[in-house]
């Protein structure tokens, strides 16, 4: 039985150890889903691979049908979910290429699908949210980079913006005054919608870039490949250890 999924970001469409033996399309009751699921073994474990942004990456992140993606992972028997994500670095210890597990989340998204809970069926129905990550996945990923000897951040606070653009040197400014560290476009609805199902899910998010206004000058799209490359490839040593141990 298939029980753990890795949602892949941009700078990780696919795992280099991972030999997938199974290729599924699922419908769903919310459209389609970003890409078909691939579903084969790391470390002799079970595990179910999409790619977010779909395959070939041409869905922008406001785009994504989170709802479908979700759906389908419950769908096909997950019950575990690590997303990794890119992310831009605003407090000092997320440099680029570094690796963070967010404990906390700012929501600043707008008019995305974000929930299976929309009234439709008459009922209202609020879910918990205190703490939006799984702190079993999170304990276990924290163990599985001391293992493969990688400095990640044990915590941090997630800030998911609407996109695609960056944001502003004052939107960041801003951002870090609310309490965040680091800020991505994909992290929300995908958290709560993976809580309403009764999911576990955690995240491992890859310093792509400083946010806007960290450093002189423009974010560029070099840069940005420069870092996920490396941040990506110590990402994936990170899973396989996770997976090692799960
Ligand atoms: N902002 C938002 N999302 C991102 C960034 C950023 O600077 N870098 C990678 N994803």
């Amino acid at each position: 039985m298939t029980t753990l999924a890795i949602i892949g970001g941009t700078g990780l469409s696919e795992l280099a150890a991972f030999n997938p033996t199974r290729r599924e399309t699922v419908d769903t009751p919310y459209g389609k889903p970003s890409t078909d699921f691939l579903i084969g073994e790391i470390q002799n474990k079970s595990v179910v691979f999409l790619a977010r942004h779909g395959n070939p990456h041409a869905i922008p992140p406001h785009k994504i049908n989170y709802r479908a993606n979700i759906w389908a992972l419950k769908h096909l028997g997950v019950q575990d979910i690590i997303a990794v994500a890119a992310v831009g670095g605003i407090t000092s210890e997320m440099v680029p290429a570094h690796l963070a597990i967010p404990d906390q989340i700012i929501d600043y998204t707008y008019s995305r699908e974000h929930t299976f809970f929309d009234g439709e069926d008459g009922n209202v129905t609020h879910i918990d949210f205190t703490y939006p990550y799984s702190q079993k996945l999170r304990a276990a990923l924290i163990t599985a980079a001391a293992s493969a000897n990688l400095q990640v951040s044990p915590i941090g606070t997630y800030g998911c913006t609407q996109g695609p653009r960056l944001e502003t040197a004052a939107e960041i400014a801003r951002m870090e005054r609310d309490g965040c560290d680091l800020v991505g476009m994909t992290g929300m609805p995908e958290a709560n919608l993976a809580k309403e199902l009764g999911l576990n899910y955690a995240a491992l998010a890859v310093m792509a870039n400083w946010g806007a206004g960290k450093t002189a000058g423009e974010i560029t799209m070099a840069e940005i490949e420069e870092n996920l490359h490396h941040g990506m490839a110590n990402a994936a040593i990170l899973l396989q250890a996770f997976m090692a141990a799960y």
